[in-house]
């Protein structure tokens, strides 16, 4: 039976009794709500340690002001379920005042500059700063061997791979490839938001993410040309398109023509929904 925890003190004992058995501990952050997307982490972190955490905890400093803290889909009983039949140890749920007890506006920040105010960075300010810090706090709190993130959330995978290596955190980072529904929809939390007229669309920006990745394996146009006519596809879907960017996978800057090995990502709105969607292409190279 999963073990919850709320208190640090507990938490600390516990990791600290498997550490002094040379256990392997994983660490799988997340926000609840879960999906076969987060289940797959798991299942990784089970393949590769001995002793999995998992955390759940709703992180208001990665709210931007108007976004959706209060709505976002909590089903705890659900997930506690779920993680126990996934073979998890532990599931963190600490309470807000318990991560910042000195309140939120008077906490010490991690920041990743260069990487945070790209893409999404640019829409949802003060975003990335909320990530990297509360997953330095539960770095620190758990000391995992290896922790385990979604491509699904690739500009944050990178944040959290460069904050890693910037700050020496020991523990390996290790990506788990997009869990998709049959139509090609990347399952999100926020899906939950989506009405019936809207679910029958949102598939298309997959799709829109795949004909731009086709074109740049088959062809060699210009990266504007892809990116406007990826936001030209979502725009007649009827999404509002926040970006649809061709950009470098190591470190999302603006390709250059000789740059082969590329990531497209967007973001776009149905009706009060966000959805982010990326893949992997790698670009025509005549030979
Ligand atoms: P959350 O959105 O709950 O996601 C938790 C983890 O699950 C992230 O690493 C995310 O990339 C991964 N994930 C989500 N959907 C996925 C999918 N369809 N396929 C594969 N992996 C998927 O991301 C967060 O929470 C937070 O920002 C967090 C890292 C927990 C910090 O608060």
């Amino acid at each position: 039976m999963i073990a919850r925890v709320a208190r640090i003190a507990e938490l600390k004992e516990i990791v600290k009794a498997w550490r002094d058995q040379t256990q392997r501990i994983a660490l799988v952050p997340t926000m609840g709500n879960l999906h076969r997307g987060h289940l797959a982490l798991v299942e990784r972190a089970r393949r590769l340690a001995s002793r999995t955490v998992v955390t759940l905890f709703v992180n208001p400093m990665q709210f931007v002001a108007g976004e959706d803290l209060d709505r976002y889909p909590r089903t705890f009983e659900q997930d506690r379920a779920l993680l126990d039949a996934a073979g998890a140890d532990v599931l963190f749920v600490p309470e807000v005042a318990t991560l910042y007890p000195n309140g939120l506006d008077r906490h010490t920040e991690v920041r990743v500059p260069g990487l945070d105010t790209l893409l999404c960075g640019a829409f949802r300010p003060g975003h990335f700063t909320g990530v990297a810090t509360v997953v330095t706090k539960l770095l620190n709190l758990v000391r995992p061997d290896l922790a385990v993130f979604g491509e699904k959330d690739y500009q944050q995978l990178l944040v959290i791979k460069r904050m890693v290596a910037d700050l020496w955190f020991e523990a390996e980072i290790h990506a788990v490839e997009t869990a998709r529904a049959p139509n090609g929809l990347a399952l999100s939390s926020r899906n939950a938001y989506l009405t019936e007229a809207e679910r029958a669309i949102a598939w298309r920006l997959y799709a829109a993410l795949c004909e731009a990745r086709d074109t740049l394996t088959r062809a060699a146009p210009s990266f504007q040309s892809i990116e406007r006519r990826g936001r030209a596809r979502l725009e007649e879907a009827g999404f509002q398109a926040d970006y649809f960017a061709v950009r470098r996978a190591s470190d999302l800057m603006e390709p250059a023509p000789e740059d082969s090995d590329l990531r497209i990502l967007a973001a776009a709105w149905l009706g009060k929904t966000r959805l982010i969607d990326n893949l992997a292409a790698r670009k025509f190279v005549e030979r």
